[in-house]
């Protein structure tokens, strides 16, 4: 059988509407899956929501409704985004379902047997009006965070995960697994900051809500939340279920995507859970950092938040993915503004990508009226290279790939469709189609722009994939093994194709002024 390919994306806090920096996390992973399938894995992707705790009952209250109708709102309104950004997830679990707070329970009684669970006491700065535990740093001016009103030193009986035990353990899993975190430097940041000063325990219980899974030997206990929201990454799969099928499938995960604010959670306290449960950790957790406005985080009080949904109505799912995937470098934080987006509309997808399908279909046209010329082997230094530069930047795309260095994997691409467009300038074919010109150089260098458009289209299926589909459509390829990675790399395959005879543009070329001021007014208001 094909290898398997389990990815997961975080859970999301059902907290209102999702902006683009959310939205990234979840179009990073589809198209790392999306890249999987093409390669012919058997690929399977979690993503869900993340339903307790505090803060969701009080949001629920403010709507009006009991946390579970708002939470299950909240969930079909993710859903409808994630369709609209066309995310192949293949299963959405939500902590509020049975599945996976029966298996929470039986997690938490299984940790309270072995003793990594005790009982304590919690004790941190209290503010009773909005019912929360603040830690020392999380105070502003030693005022609560959310309403600035006083907060009280408090206690309450708790149960506590014991970190401890673990931390050398899991010091040593680090060192042993270069792979298991990407990129490199989260693992020093975590062992600089957290592991080496002395890991506290967690405090996985509360009493001071109700909004959460019961513990079953205490029921004034709800489990606190990142042990109930870490575990639905086996929980989903059925483990400790009936049917553990997916579990035995698919655990454990290849690839784990968070963003930067919750490494911690992820790199520490994750795969410490996982070691008391005494199962494999995932392969590989991506961190990847974050999508910034000029002048700092987005959000709503700032009046510079911008959504998918005004992006994609005006630009297009695939341009939108495009830009989101192109701005963050996984490793470091990218920038969004509207003048850098309608760049990279012009320039990358309109003039580079665009105009090359569009120059090539009008000559195929022009000079073999649709047909395309069949492979007439290498007939001169000029296409030997030109092969031999396409083959490599495929490879080196791959590489990208692997690595996770999805940014860069979109780079290798251009550098392809540059090199492309530039082998139209070096070839001059409409100096090979005068008279005194030369027809098999010129049939070959069709036959080559056609199957670098080919190639191109199926590198860029995992993340734009109604514009590769949309390349194949307008240079004929319609059988489907052409579009496959399989054949990514083949010459000679194919007879009897014909270009469509007057192709749309797949990019429009945008009024830069205009649309500045269309995307800053969106954000506005
Ligand atoms: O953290 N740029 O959920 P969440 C890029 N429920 N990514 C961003 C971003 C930005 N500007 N803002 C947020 C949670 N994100 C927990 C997870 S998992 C067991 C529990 C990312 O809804 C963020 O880093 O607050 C995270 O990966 C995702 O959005 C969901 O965040
Ligand atoms: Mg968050």
């Amino acid at each position: 059988m094909k290898d398997k390919f389990y990815i997961t994306t975080p859970i999301y806090y059902p907290s209102g509407r999702y902006h683009i920096g959310t939205a990234y996390t979840e179009v990073l992973a589809d198209s790392i899956k999306r890249y999987h399938a093409l390669k012919g894995e058997n690929t399977y992707m979690l993503t869900g929501s993340d339903e307790h705790g505090q803060k969701i009952q009080e949001k629920a209250k403010e709507a009006e409704k009991t946390p579970k109708q708002y939470v299950d709102e909240m969930a079909a309104m993710a859903k409808e985004l994630w369709a609209k950004m066309e995310i192949q997830y293949d299963d959405y679990i939500q902590t509020t379902e049975e599945r996976h707070e029966k298996i929470v329970q039986k997690i938490f009684d299984r940790f309270m047997e072995q003793g990594d669970i005790y009982k304590g006491e919690y004790e941190g700065w209290y503010c009773v009006p909005c019912e929360t535990y603040f830690t020392q740093t999380q105070l502003v001016e030693g005022k609560c965070p959310d309403c600035g009103r006083e907060v009280k030193r408090m206690k309450e009986e708790s149960y506590f995960f014991n970190m401890k035990k673990y931390a050398d353990k899991l010091l040593t899993y680090y060192e042993e697994h270069p792979d298991f975190i990407k990129p490199a430097f989260r693992k020093n940041e975590m062992i600089n900051n957290f592991i080496k000063p002395g890991l506290e325990d967690l405090c996985v219980t509360r009493t001071s809500f109700d909004w959460g899974i019961k513990v079953l030997k205490d029921p004034k206990h709800v489990v606190y939340v990142w042990l109930d929201a870490l575990t639905n990454y086996i929980t989903a799969l059925g483990y400790l279920s009936e049917d553990d099928t997916l579990f035995k499938q698919y655990w454990p995960a290849d690839l784990q995507v968070v963003g930067k604010d919750i490494a911690r959670f992820h790199l520490i306290y994750w795969p410490i859970f996982l070691m008391a449960l005494d199962l494999p950790l995932p392969k590989t957790i991506l961190v990847h950092n974050w999508i910034m406005m000029k002048d700092g985080k987005m959000s709503k009080s700032k009046g510079n938040v911008i959504y998918p949904e005004t992006l994609m109505e005006r630009y297009g799912v695939d341009a939108t993915r495009y830009f989101l995937l192109k701005a963050v470098p996984v490793a470091q934080d990218g920038l969004f503004t509207p003048e850098e987006f309608v760049e990279r509309y012009n320039f990358d997808l309109c003039n580079d990508l665009s105009n090359l399908l569009n120059r090539t279909v009008s000559m195929v046209n022009k000079y073999f009226e649709g047909n395309v010329p069949s492979y007439c082997g290498i007939p001169n230094e000029v296409d030997e290279e030109f092969e031999t530069f396409t083959n490599e930047q495929i490879e080196k795309f791959e590489q990208k790939m692997e690595e996770y260095e999805i940014a860069n994997a979109l780079q290798e691409i251009w550098v392809l469709v540059a090199r492309t467009n530039k082998y139209i300038d070096e070839t001059m074919p409409w100096v090979l189609a005068r008279e005194d010109g030369d027809e098999e150089k010129l049939a070959s260098c069709m036959y080559h722009l056609i199957e670098n458009l080919r190639k191109i289209a199926i590198l860029i299926k995992p993340f734009m994939n109604d514009t590769a589909e949309n390349i194949f459509r307008q240079i004929g390829i319609e059988k489907q093994e052409l579009k496959t990675w399989q054949f990514i790399k083949e010459y000679n395959k194919m007879e009897d194709t014909k270009v469509i005879q007057k192709g749309e543009p797949i990019f429009m070329r945008l009024k830069a002024e205009d649309e500045i001021e269309y995307i800053k007014n969106v954000m506005k208001n």
